[in-house]
Protein backbone atom coordinates (compact mmCIF):
# COMPACT_ATOMS: atom_id res chain seq x y z
CA UNK A 1 0.00 0.00 0.00
CA UNK A 2 1.55 3.23 -1.23
CA UNK A 3 1.79 6.04 2.00
CA UNK A 4 -1.25 7.99 1.62
CA UNK A 5 -1.31 11.70 1.85
CA UNK A 6 -3.58 12.86 4.57
CA UNK A 7 -3.42 16.51 4.01
CA UNK A 8 -5.65 16.57 1.30
CA UNK A 9 -8.17 16.11 4.08
CA UNK A 10 -10.46 19.27 4.73
CA UNK A 11 -13.57 18.67 6.66
CA UNK A 12 -14.58 16.66 9.98
CA UNK A 13 -16.71 14.67 7.61
CA UNK A 14 -13.74 13.65 5.43
CA UNK A 15 -11.79 12.64 8.81
CA UNK A 16 -14.09 10.72 10.28
CA UNK A 17 -14.74 8.78 7.30
CA UNK A 18 -10.77 8.18 6.68
CA UNK A 19 -10.40 7.18 10.31
CA UNK A 20 -13.32 4.59 10.11
CA UNK A 21 -11.48 3.37 7.08
CA UNK A 22 -7.82 3.42 8.69
CA UNK A 23 -9.24 1.77 11.71
CA UNK A 24 -10.79 -0.97 9.83
CA UNK A 25 -7.90 -1.63 7.75
CA UNK A 26 -5.67 -1.86 10.89
CA UNK A 27 -8.30 -4.01 12.88
CA UNK A 28 -8.27 -6.42 9.47
CA UNK A 29 -4.42 -6.41 9.48
CA UNK A 30 -3.37 -7.31 13.45
CA UNK A 31 -6.19 -9.72 13.88
CA UNK A 32 -5.91 -11.76 10.44
CA UNK A 33 -4.37 -14.94 12.29
CA UNK A 34 -6.40 -14.89 15.10
CA UNK A 35 -5.00 -15.31 18.50
CA UNK A 36 -2.37 -17.65 16.98
CA UNK A 37 0.43 -15.16 15.37
CA UNK A 38 -0.57 -11.68 16.64
CA UNK A 39 0.82 -8.57 15.12
CA UNK A 40 3.73 -6.84 16.71
CA UNK A 41 4.19 -3.86 14.13
CA UNK A 42 1.49 -1.86 12.01
CA UNK A 43 3.41 -0.96 9.19
CA UNK A 44 3.98 2.78 8.09
CA UNK A 45 1.40 3.18 5.32
CA UNK A 46 -1.21 2.19 8.08
CA UNK A 47 0.00 3.71 11.02
CA UNK A 48 1.40 6.85 9.69
CA UNK A 49 -1.90 8.35 7.95
CA UNK A 50 -3.64 6.69 10.73
CA UNK A 51 -2.28 8.66 13.20
CA UNK A 52 -2.16 11.91 11.36
CA UNK A 53 -5.71 11.66 11.36
CA UNK A 54 -6.42 10.62 14.90
CA UNK A 55 -4.44 13.14 15.92
CA UNK A 56 -6.41 16.11 13.87
CA UNK A 57 -9.76 14.59 15.17
CA UNK A 58 -8.46 14.42 19.18
CA UNK A 59 -9.08 10.56 18.91
CA UNK A 60 -7.00 7.71 19.54
CA UNK A 61 -5.22 5.40 16.70
CA UNK A 62 -7.63 2.18 16.73
CA UNK A 63 -10.97 1.15 15.99
CA UNK A 64 -13.41 3.03 18.17
CA UNK A 65 -17.15 2.56 18.78
CA UNK A 66 -17.48 6.71 17.04
CA UNK A 67 -16.05 4.76 14.27
CA UNK A 68 -18.07 1.28 13.78
CA UNK A 69 -21.60 2.81 15.10
CA UNK A 70 -21.99 6.14 15.05
CA UNK A 71 -19.96 7.13 11.53
CA UNK A 72 -20.68 3.66 9.32
CA UNK A 73 -24.02 3.80 8.36
CA UNK A 74 -25.97 5.53 5.32
CA UNK A 75 -29.58 5.13 4.46
CA UNK A 76 -30.59 2.68 1.22
CA UNK A 77 -33.38 5.52 0.56
CA UNK A 78 -31.79 8.72 2.00
CA UNK A 79 -35.81 9.73 2.26
CA UNK A 80 -36.40 6.53 3.40
CA UNK A 81 -36.82 6.02 7.73
CA UNK A 82 -33.71 4.79 9.92
CA UNK A 83 -35.26 1.09 10.40
CA UNK A 84 -33.08 -1.76 9.97
CA UNK A 85 -34.55 -2.63 6.40
CA UNK A 86 -33.44 1.22 5.36
CA UNK A 87 -30.07 0.80 6.84
CA UNK A 88 -26.10 -0.26 5.55
CA UNK A 89 -22.82 -0.29 7.03
CA UNK A 90 -20.28 1.69 5.23
CA UNK A 91 -17.43 -0.83 6.26
CA UNK A 92 -17.66 -3.86 7.75
CA UNK A 93 -15.53 -7.29 8.64
CA UNK A 94 -15.52 -10.91 9.09
CA UNK A 95 -18.91 -12.09 10.22
CA UNK A 96 -21.78 -11.28 7.80
CA UNK A 97 -25.14 -10.40 8.62
CA UNK A 98 -24.56 -10.32 12.29
CA UNK A 99 -21.84 -6.92 12.07
CA UNK A 100 -24.37 -5.53 10.48
CA UNK A 101 -27.13 -6.36 12.83
CA UNK A 102 -24.94 -5.40 15.45
CA UNK A 103 -23.94 -2.32 14.43
CA UNK A 104 -27.16 -0.98 12.83
CA UNK A 105 -28.72 -1.82 16.24
CA UNK A 106 -26.37 -0.13 18.19
CA UNK A 107 -27.10 2.82 16.39
CA UNK A 108 -30.88 2.45 16.64
CA UNK A 109 -30.06 2.37 20.55
CA UNK A 110 -28.57 5.54 20.02
CA UNK A 111 -31.05 7.22 18.06
CA UNK A 112 -33.85 6.19 20.68
CA UNK A 113 -31.52 7.95 23.03
CA UNK A 114 -31.83 11.29 21.26
CA UNK A 115 -34.92 12.92 22.75
CA UNK A 116 -33.74 12.11 26.05
CA UNK A 117 -30.00 13.52 25.10
CA UNK A 118 -31.89 16.03 24.25
CA UNK A 119 -34.24 16.86 27.34
CA UNK A 120 -30.81 17.14 29.49
CA UNK A 121 -30.63 20.67 28.60
CA UNK A 122 -33.74 21.33 29.59
CA UNK A 123 -33.26 19.54 32.97
CA UNK A 124 -30.46 22.34 33.21
CA UNK A 125 -32.56 25.27 32.54
CA UNK A 126 -34.99 24.03 34.53
CA UNK A 127 -33.23 23.90 37.47
CA UNK A 128 -31.57 26.86 37.32
CA UNK A 129 -34.84 28.64 36.48
CA UNK A 130 -35.86 26.26 40.64
CA UNK A 131 -38.91 25.39 37.84
CA UNK A 132 -39.98 22.05 39.03
CA UNK A 133 -42.61 21.66 36.52
CA UNK A 134 -40.50 22.13 33.81
CA UNK A 135 -37.63 19.93 35.27
CA UNK A 136 -40.24 17.24 35.76
CA UNK A 137 -41.20 16.70 32.39
CA UNK A 138 -37.71 16.62 30.73
CA UNK A 139 -37.15 14.07 33.05
CA UNK A 140 -39.99 12.01 32.20
CA UNK A 141 -38.64 12.17 28.20
CA UNK A 142 -35.69 10.79 29.69
CA UNK A 143 -37.40 7.89 30.95
CA UNK A 144 -39.20 7.60 28.03
CA UNK A 145 -36.03 7.84 25.75
CA UNK A 146 -34.21 4.86 28.29
CA UNK A 147 -37.43 2.69 27.84
CA UNK A 148 -36.92 3.09 24.03
CA UNK A 149 -33.56 2.08 23.85
CA UNK A 150 -34.19 -1.01 25.46
CA UNK A 151 -36.82 -1.85 22.55
CA UNK A 152 -34.35 -1.01 20.39
CA UNK A 153 -31.44 -2.97 22.01
CA UNK A 154 -34.40 -6.11 21.76
CA UNK A 155 -33.89 -6.02 17.82
CA UNK A 156 -29.95 -7.71 18.72
CA UNK A 157 -32.05 -11.21 18.95
CA UNK A 158 -33.45 -10.75 15.80
CA UNK A 159 -30.07 -9.80 13.85
CA UNK A 160 -27.15 -11.50 15.64
CA UNK A 161 -25.89 -14.90 15.92
CA UNK A 162 -24.19 -15.39 19.70
CA UNK A 163 -21.80 -17.95 18.14
CA UNK A 164 -20.64 -15.72 14.82
CA UNK A 165 -20.57 -12.65 17.36
CA UNK A 166 -18.61 -14.41 19.95
CA UNK A 167 -16.63 -16.66 17.73
CA UNK A 168 -15.76 -14.55 14.94
CA UNK A 169 -16.30 -10.98 15.41
CA UNK A 170 -15.23 -10.36 18.43
CA UNK A 171 -11.55 -10.40 18.06
CA UNK A 172 -11.64 -7.63 15.06
CA UNK A 173 -13.42 -5.78 18.43
CA UNK A 174 -10.18 -6.14 20.81
CA UNK A 175 -7.85 -3.64 21.09
CA UNK A 176 -3.96 -3.66 22.48
CA UNK A 177 -4.28 -2.59 25.80
CA UNK A 178 -5.26 -5.19 29.05
CA UNK A 179 -5.01 -8.10 26.52
CA UNK A 180 -3.03 -11.31 27.17
CA UNK A 181 -2.86 -11.77 23.18
CA UNK A 182 -0.76 -8.55 22.80
CA UNK A 183 0.72 -7.60 26.39
CA UNK A 184 3.08 -5.29 24.85
CA UNK A 185 0.64 -3.33 22.63
CA UNK A 186 1.51 -2.42 19.49
CA UNK A 187 4.18 -0.73 17.70
CA UNK A 188 2.91 2.06 15.20
CA UNK A 189 6.26 2.05 12.67
CA UNK A 190 7.25 5.43 11.57
CA UNK A 191 5.44 7.57 14.35
CA UNK A 192 7.33 5.81 17.93
CA UNK A 193 9.79 3.15 18.40
CA UNK A 194 7.67 2.12 22.04
CA UNK A 195 4.76 0.48 21.56
CA UNK A 196 1.62 2.00 22.12
CA UNK A 197 -1.34 0.63 24.08
CA UNK A 198 -5.25 1.15 23.65
CA UNK A 199 -8.38 -0.61 24.40
CA UNK A 200 -10.43 -1.71 21.73
CA UNK A 201 -13.57 -0.91 20.86
CA UNK A 202 -17.01 -1.01 22.98
CA UNK A 203 -19.78 0.55 23.94
CA UNK A 204 -18.54 2.04 27.07
CA UNK A 205 -17.40 4.61 24.50
CA UNK A 206 -20.56 5.98 23.83
CA UNK A 207 -21.57 9.10 25.26
CA UNK A 208 -25.50 7.93 26.19
CA UNK A 209 -25.48 6.68 29.15
CA UNK A 210 -22.22 8.32 30.72
CA UNK A 211 -24.69 11.67 29.78
CA UNK A 212 -27.67 10.08 31.99
CA UNK A 213 -25.47 8.98 34.44
CA UNK A 214 -24.00 12.66 35.16
CA UNK A 215 -27.59 14.04 34.80
CA UNK A 216 -28.80 11.60 37.77
CA UNK A 217 -25.59 11.95 39.78
CA UNK A 218 -24.65 8.53 39.69
CA UNK A 219 -21.28 8.32 40.86
CA UNK A 220 -18.82 5.23 39.73
CA UNK A 221 -16.17 4.39 42.20
CA UNK A 222 -13.17 2.35 42.10
CA UNK A 223 -11.72 0.30 39.22
CA UNK A 224 -14.98 0.47 37.16
CA UNK A 225 -14.99 4.33 37.98
CA UNK A 226 -11.75 4.18 36.44
CA UNK A 227 -12.27 2.18 33.08
CA UNK A 228 -15.58 4.19 32.17
CA UNK A 229 -13.08 7.77 32.99
CA UNK A 230 -10.62 6.24 30.94
CA UNK A 231 -13.40 5.40 28.28
CA UNK A 232 -14.05 9.20 27.67
CA UNK A 233 -10.76 8.82 25.95
CA UNK A 234 -12.07 6.97 23.49
CA UNK A 235 -14.96 9.52 22.57
CA UNK A 236 -15.26 12.30 20.15
CA UNK A 237 -13.59 15.34 22.00
CA UNK A 238 -16.71 17.52 21.63
CA UNK A 239 -18.95 14.35 23.39
CA UNK A 240 -16.30 14.31 26.37
CA UNK A 241 -16.59 17.53 26.64
CA UNK A 242 -20.77 17.87 26.97
CA UNK A 243 -20.58 15.33 29.46
CA UNK A 244 -17.86 16.72 31.65
CA UNK A 245 -20.58 19.93 30.92
CA UNK A 246 -23.55 18.11 32.28
CA UNK A 247 -22.34 17.51 35.89
CA UNK A 248 -19.87 20.63 36.34
CA UNK A 249 -23.34 22.76 36.23
CA UNK A 250 -25.78 20.02 37.75
CA UNK A 251 -26.92 18.47 40.86
CA UNK A 252 -30.27 17.82 39.92
CA UNK A 253 -29.89 14.52 43.02
CA UNK A 254 -29.70 17.79 45.46
CA UNK A 255 -32.75 19.63 43.48
CA UNK A 256 -35.13 16.73 43.54
CA UNK A 257 -34.03 16.10 47.69
CA UNK A 258 -34.38 19.87 48.04
CA UNK A 259 -37.64 20.45 46.63
CA UNK A 260 -38.96 17.43 48.49
CA UNK A 261 -41.88 17.47 45.32
CA UNK A 262 -43.72 14.08 45.04
CA UNK A 263 -43.81 14.14 41.69
CA UNK A 264 -40.57 15.43 40.99
CA UNK A 265 -39.20 12.76 43.16
CA UNK A 266 -41.36 9.85 41.41
CA UNK A 267 -40.27 10.95 38.13
CA UNK A 268 -36.84 10.82 39.30
CA UNK A 269 -37.13 7.60 41.34
CA UNK A 270 -38.51 6.63 37.64
CA UNK A 271 -35.58 7.77 35.93
CA UNK A 272 -33.37 5.80 37.72
CA UNK A 273 -35.28 2.73 37.53
CA UNK A 274 -35.18 2.70 33.78
CA UNK A 275 -31.46 3.33 33.87
CA UNK A 276 -31.04 0.27 36.22
CA UNK A 277 -33.41 -1.64 34.02
CA UNK A 278 -31.48 -1.13 31.17
CA UNK A 279 -28.05 -1.89 32.51
CA UNK A 280 -29.86 -5.32 33.52
CA UNK A 281 -31.56 -5.56 30.25
CA UNK A 282 -27.39 -5.40 28.81
CA UNK A 283 -25.98 -7.71 31.36
CA UNK A 284 -28.37 -10.45 30.37
CA UNK A 285 -27.24 -10.23 26.61
CA UNK A 286 -23.62 -9.84 27.91
CA UNK A 287 -24.86 -13.38 29.54
CA UNK A 288 -26.22 -15.16 25.74
CA UNK A 289 -23.58 -13.76 23.52
CA UNK A 290 -20.21 -13.90 25.83
CA UNK A 291 -20.66 -16.12 29.08
CA UNK A 292 -23.12 -18.93 27.61
CA UNK A 293 -20.55 -19.23 24.52
CA UNK A 294 -17.30 -18.88 26.32
CA UNK A 295 -18.81 -21.55 28.53
CA UNK A 296 -19.34 -23.64 25.24
CA UNK A 297 -16.10 -22.87 24.15
CA UNK A 298 -14.99 -24.21 27.47
CA UNK A 299 -16.60 -27.63 27.49
CA UNK A 300 -15.62 -28.03 23.30
CA UNK A 301 -12.28 -27.74 24.46
CA UNK A 302 -12.62 -30.60 26.90
CA UNK A 303 -14.79 -32.85 25.00
CA UNK A 304 -13.19 -33.28 21.70
CA UNK A 305 -16.04 -35.50 19.93
CA UNK A 306 -19.12 -35.20 18.73
CA UNK A 307 -18.61 -31.33 17.42
CA UNK A 308 -21.30 -29.89 15.71
CA UNK A 309 -20.71 -27.58 12.99
CA UNK A 310 -22.66 -24.60 14.01
CA UNK A 311 -20.49 -25.03 17.38
CA UNK A 312 -17.28 -24.90 15.33
CA UNK A 313 -16.49 -21.24 15.25
CA UNK A 314 -17.27 -21.03 18.75
CA UNK A 315 -14.14 -23.77 19.35
CA UNK A 316 -12.12 -21.65 17.69
CA UNK A 317 -13.16 -17.97 19.54
CA UNK A 318 -10.13 -16.90 21.26
CA UNK A 319 -9.22 -18.34 24.46
CA UNK A 320 -7.50 -15.17 25.77
CA UNK A 321 -11.03 -12.71 25.32
CA UNK A 322 -13.17 -15.33 27.31
CA UNK A 323 -12.77 -13.73 30.84
CA UNK A 324 -12.59 -10.07 28.84
CA UNK A 325 -14.93 -7.09 27.24
CA UNK A 326 -13.27 -5.75 24.17
CA UNK A 327 -12.56 -2.77 26.37
CA UNK A 328 -10.40 -5.00 28.60
CA UNK A 329 -12.89 -4.75 30.95
CA UNK A 330 -13.14 -8.09 33.78
CA UNK A 331 -17.00 -8.39 32.46
CA UNK A 332 -19.60 -9.38 34.89
CA UNK A 333 -18.24 -7.80 38.09
CA UNK A 334 -17.75 -4.68 36.32
CA UNK A 335 -21.52 -4.40 34.84
CA UNK A 336 -22.81 -5.60 38.04
CA UNK A 337 -21.30 -3.12 40.31
CA UNK A 338 -21.82 -0.03 37.41
CA UNK A 339 -25.60 -1.36 37.58
CA UNK A 340 -25.72 -1.46 41.73
CA UNK A 341 -23.91 2.21 41.77
CA UNK A 342 -27.18 3.04 39.43
CA UNK A 343 -29.39 1.27 41.65
CA UNK A 344 -27.67 3.55 45.11
CA UNK A 345 -28.86 7.01 43.29
CA UNK A 346 -32.47 6.12 43.80
CA UNK A 347 -33.67 8.78 46.29
CA UNK A 348 -35.28 6.14 48.05
CA UNK A 349 -32.82 3.49 48.47
CA UNK A 350 -32.97 4.18 52.60
CA UNK A 351 -36.68 4.35 53.14
CA UNK A 352 -38.35 2.08 50.69
CA UNK A 353 -36.75 -1.15 49.28
CA UNK A 354 -37.84 -2.83 46.22
CA UNK A 355 -38.06 0.63 43.96
CA UNK A 356 -36.16 -0.21 40.89
CA UNK A 357 -37.25 -2.73 38.79
CA UNK A 358 -36.70 -6.22 39.28
CA UNK A 359 -33.78 -8.33 37.34
CA UNK A 360 -35.13 -9.61 33.90
CA UNK A 361 -35.04 -13.46 33.99
CA UNK A 362 -32.78 -14.96 31.05
CA UNK A 363 -36.67 -16.13 29.79
CA UNK A 364 -36.78 -12.12 28.76
CA UNK A 365 -34.30 -12.33 26.48
CA UNK A 366 -35.14 -15.38 24.46
CA UNK A 367 -38.64 -13.92 23.86
CA UNK A 368 -39.41 -12.91 19.85
CA UNK A 369 -37.58 -9.35 19.59
CA UNK A 370 -40.56 -6.98 19.22
CA UNK A 371 -41.02 -5.65 15.77
CA UNK A 372 -39.91 -2.03 15.79
CA UNK A 373 -39.04 0.61 13.70
CA UNK A 374 -37.93 3.84 14.51
CA UNK A 375 -38.66 6.71 12.40
C1 LIG B 1 -24.61 -8.09 21.96
C2 LIG B 1 -24.53 -6.86 22.38
C3 LIG B 1 -23.56 -6.35 23.40
C4 LIG B 1 -22.56 -6.98 24.06
C5 LIG B 1 -22.12 -8.43 23.93
C6 LIG B 1 -21.93 -6.00 24.94
C7 LIG B 1 -20.85 -6.25 25.75
C8 LIG B 1 -20.30 -5.35 26.64
C9 LIG B 1 -19.18 -5.62 27.50
C10 LIG B 1 -18.40 -6.92 27.54
C11 LIG B 1 -18.96 -4.51 28.24
C12 LIG B 1 -17.86 -4.33 29.29
C13 LIG B 1 -16.86 -3.27 28.84
C14 LIG B 1 -15.84 -3.82 27.84
O1 LIG B 1 -14.82 -4.32 28.25
O2 LIG B 1 -16.09 -3.71 26.63
C15 LIG B 1 -19.94 -3.54 27.87
C16 LIG B 1 -20.07 -2.30 28.42
C17 LIG B 1 -21.02 -1.40 28.06
N1 LIG B 1 -21.93 -1.53 27.04
FE1 LIG B 1 -22.27 -3.18 25.97
N2 LIG B 1 -22.59 -4.81 24.81
C18 LIG B 1 -23.58 -4.97 23.87
C19 LIG B 1 -24.44 -4.02 23.42
C20 LIG B 1 -24.52 -2.75 23.91
C21 LIG B 1 -25.43 -1.74 23.45
C22 LIG B 1 -26.43 -1.89 22.29
C23 LIG B 1 -25.24 -0.65 24.22
C24 LIG B 1 -25.95 0.66 24.12
C25 LIG B 1 -25.49 1.68 23.49
C26 LIG B 1 -24.21 -0.97 25.17
C27 LIG B 1 -23.71 -0.11 26.12
C28 LIG B 1 -22.69 -0.40 27.00
C29 LIG B 1 -22.25 0.52 28.03
C30 LIG B 1 -22.81 1.90 28.28
C31 LIG B 1 -21.21 -0.12 28.70
C32 LIG B 1 -20.46 0.41 29.93
C33 LIG B 1 -21.09 -0.14 31.18
C34 LIG B 1 -22.32 0.65 31.61
O3 LIG B 1 -22.30 1.88 31.57
O4 LIG B 1 -23.30 -0.01 32.05
N3 LIG B 1 -23.78 -2.25 24.96
N4 LIG B 1 -20.75 -4.07 26.89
Amino acid sequence: MPLLETHLLRTHRELRLAHLALSMMTVGYVWQEGERETIKVLPRSLSVPFCEVSQRLGLPPILIYADAVLANWKKRDPNGPFSMENLELLLTFPGGESVRGFFLVTLLVELAAVPGLKSILDVINGVNHNDVAMVTKALDVVSQAIVSMKQAFKLMHEYVDPSIFYGIMRIYLSGWKDNPLMPEGLVYEGVQEKPMEFSGSSAAQSSILHCFDELLGVQHGGSSGAFLRRMRDYMLPSHKQFIENISSRLSLHSFVLQKADERLTNTFEQCVACLVDFRNYHINAVTRYIIIPAFHAKQLRANKEGLAEELDAIRRAPTALEERGTGGSGIMTFLKTVRDETKQTSISQCTTENQVLPEPSMTEIQKPASELTIE
